[in-house]
Order: C-alpha cells, then structure tokens, then sequence
C-alpha cells in the first residue's frame, strides 16, 4: 500500500514509525513532515487543508490510503474530498469533526444521548452570559465555542476572571471561534483520555493516557498543548473504561449514526473521573499530541491494521494484540515555550540514541539544516519509551533526555509523578 500521513508533528512522526513497521506498507510520504520524519519517509510540501491540493497529490503518487493527523484538515473537509474522490481515508468528516470544532454541538450530542457531562448553557450575548456567571458564581468555566488551537477554555477559580473571559471571548479574542460561547459547571476529579477507534458502526478502545498540560514542575505555570504522557492511565480502571464507553462513547457514536454523520477515525474523549463516574470534559476527532506518541510505541505495527479496518468499515472484526506495557514520552521544548522562544538553535546527541521498539526520540518542531537538526518550534523532541512497568518507561525516558546535547530547550522531570 502507498500511504500518505497530513501533518508535521511529534503525532505524526509516531503514526510514521508505526506505519513503516507494517508489511504492507511499501511507500509513505508525510507532508509536510519534519526533519525527523525525513529520516524514515519521504516529504512532501503543499497546502494539506485544502481538500483539492490532497485529492490532486493523492492521486498524482499513486496512494492507497490517506491518514490525516491534525484537526485542522479535518474541520475544512478533506476527508469529505478524499471520500468523494474514492480514496480511502483515516478521518471523519467535516460534519462529524464538529464533535471538536464546536462545543455547543459536543453538547448538544451528549444531551441527546443522555452522556454524563457538565451542566451547561450557551450564549451569543455577553450581557445574559454575564448573569449566568454570577447567578453560579465560581469556580466556573468559560468556553469559546469554535476551534482555538487549545486555548479557548479558561477555567475560572474566581468570578472576576470569568466575567472578563465572557468580555475578551466576545470582544473577539478568539476570533469567529469566540462568536458563541459555553459556560459550563466545573468539574471535580482526575483527568485522563480514552482513545476509541470507530468505523461508522463499530467502535474499538486502543488505549488510554495521561498528558501534562501545565508548563511547570507540579502542574503548575502556563498551559501548553502537553508537556508529557503515559499510557495507560491508572485511573481509567477496566471498569471505569467501561462505564466510559457504555454511557459516554457508544451512545455518542449512535447518536452521530441517527442524525446521518456517521464518526469514522479516532475518537479522542477527555474524561473526568471522580468516584469512579467518568463524565466527558471534551471530544477531539484526532490522536492527541503528544498522547498518540505513547499509543503508537505500545501498538506498533498493528496500529496501521487497526487505522486501515477502521477506514474499511471492518472493526467488528478488528482485535488489539495487548502486551502488558507501558509508555512515557518527555517533551523537550525551546526555552521560553509556551511564551516566545528562540527558533534555530542546534539540538546534538541525537544520533547516539537507541531506536527500537523501545526507545525513540519522535521529532516534533524540527527542521534539518546543513546536516544539523535544529529547533524550528515550541514543542520540539518527544522522548519515548517503553517498559515493563512505567517506572521502567520513565527511567529509560529520561536515561535518553539526558543525552540530548540541547541548550536552547527545556524538559519537565516529574512526568507521570500522578501514576508513579
Ligand atoms: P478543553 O479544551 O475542553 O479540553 O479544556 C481544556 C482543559 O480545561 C481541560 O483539559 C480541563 O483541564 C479543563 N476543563 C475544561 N472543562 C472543564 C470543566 N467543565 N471542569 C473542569 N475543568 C475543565
Ligand atoms: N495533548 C492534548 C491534545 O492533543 O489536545
């Protein structure tokens, strides 16, 4: 099969490894790729959120199967395109890629399907917005409803703070994606992911993880797009994964079926748990980034299998090929991250560093110069590894952070502290 991957990330510089592990793989191109990426696959440059550019290059090279990374691609209907043009696609559609691109319709799905999630209303006004604050008062949460890059929730400890999220989110802030906005109850509880893969009909869990959002040792500082991850994640139990997937998942994917937007890829739920009761905090319609980096070193091989029967329709008769495991990944990030940072600086040491089924250092903003890696983003290594335990993971992880010549970056030390 010629597979082509849409994206540039830490994400996808692991859903290539996976790939180029499988058999049936023969040819992979990534675009745009990254310098990492260019180590085990071809890249190619063009607009991938444009719907005509993809199904124009899918077709020029010859390709079997599209798998697109990224959320953005998604919400302008590439896969829409793709479908159209009669080629296989990993991904759902731009209307069931509203289960990320708008959290009032998240809502609204989970009303509709009686799924645990938090009390909720949602405003186009900033006056009534306003009452509803402080008729609840805090702590309370304050969501723009459209596609943010990850920083259209603030999470108000005190009313002040959410009254003034409502006048920044409608005084345009957040652009078109603060036109409509969410308030929510806030919820209490650890916070964990479970990633489901659906067919239109039938779904399948391939994992669950912990990622750490928070710049700083402890949680704590700026919020960032995930500093960290493991998988699994011990506070999603067999049974609480269950009760996930019985009230939370498969009523969601039947309810996308009856109104005609079937889900088709992967389903990214963040979950909070308390007591033991997962209630959904949100929806993404892709991998996570950097939480698809610890699926894809427990999957491996099968993961391409798994992505490819899910495209097919056939995941009724998909099983996963559990081994007892657990994965870390660290991110190393360009110092300043997520404020400005330097671009450019030169990363050593890479070269040195094992590469195996066990240990891999996922390139995430990164470009090669003159035979130097240097640093061309905010997020820029994902050192991954993996173990019989996740202490093992974690000292093999951070065994390679240390061998990273890299000045201009930054590492947390303390990932997976929650489960360890
Ligand atoms: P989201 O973009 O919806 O994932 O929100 C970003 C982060 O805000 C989540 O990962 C949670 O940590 C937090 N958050 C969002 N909604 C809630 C909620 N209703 N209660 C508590 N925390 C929340
Ligand atoms: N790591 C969080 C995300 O990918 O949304």
């Amino acid at each position: 099969m010629n597979i082509l991957i849409l994206g540039s990330g830490g994400r996808e510089h692991a859903l290539a490894w996976a790939v180029m592990q499988n058999p049936k793989c023969d040819r992979l191109i990534v675009a745009p790729g990254n310098a990492g990426i260019a180590q085990i696959a071809d890249c190619a440059s063009f607009d991938i959120e444009n719907g005509g550019a993809v199904v124009s290059f899918a077709e020029e090279n010859a390709i079997d199967f599209v798998i697109v990374g990224p959320e953005a691609p998604l919400a302008a209907g590439v896969a829409d395109r793709l479908r159209e043009a009669g080629i296989l696609v990993f991904g759902p559609s731009e209307g069931a890629a509203r289960l990320e691109a708008s959290k009032s319709f998240t809502k609204e799905i989970c009303d509709a399907a009686r799924a645990p999630t938090a009390a909720y209303a949602r405003f186009t006004e900033a006056e009534p917005a306003k009452a509803y604050v402080r008729a609840h008062g805090a702590p309370i949460v304050v969501k723009a409803d459209g596609l943010a890059a990850g920083k259209g929730v603030i999470v108000a400890m005190d009313e002040a703070t959410a009254l003034e999220a409502v006048d920044d989110m409608f005084g345009g802030a957040f652009g078109g994606a603060g036109a409509e906005v969410v308030i929510e109850e806030f919820m209490e509880g650890e916070e964990a992911s479970l990633f489901v893969l659906c067919d239109g009909t039938d779904i399948l869990s391939i994992g669950t993880a912990q990622d750490h959002k928070r710049v700083g040792e402890g949680d704590t500082g700026l919020n960032t797009g995930g500093m960290g991850a493991y998988s699994p994640a011990p506070v999603l139990s067999v049974e609480v994964e269950a009760r996930a997937m019985d009230q939370i998942v498969r009523p969601t994917m039947a309810e996308m079926a009856r109104r005609g937007v079937p889900f088709q890829g992967v389903l990214y739920a963040g979950l909070m748990i308390q007591d033991g009761q997962p209630r959904l905090v949100e929806y993404n319609v892709r991998f996570g980034d950097p939480e698809c980096q610890v699926l894809m070193m427990r999957l491996g091989a099968q993961a391409m299998d798994l992505m490819h029967a899910a495209a097919e329709g056939r995941l009724a008769e998909a099983r996963v090929n559990w081994a007892d495991d657990h994965a870390m990944t660290v991110v190393m990030a360009a110092n300043g991250y997520p404020g400005s940072y330097e671009k450019g600086t030169e990363i050593k040491g890479l070269d040195a560093l094992p590469e195996d089924s066990r240990n891999m250092v996922f390139h995430a903003g990164t470009k090669a110069e003159g035979g130097a890696v240097l640093a061309s983003g905010g997020r820029v290594l994902n050192v991954t590894a993996r173990g019989d335990t996740l202490q093992e993971a974690r000292d093999r992880a951070y065994a390679m952070v240390g061998a990273v010549d890299w000045p201009g970056g930054f590492f947390r030390r303390d990932i997976g502290w929650r489960a360890l």
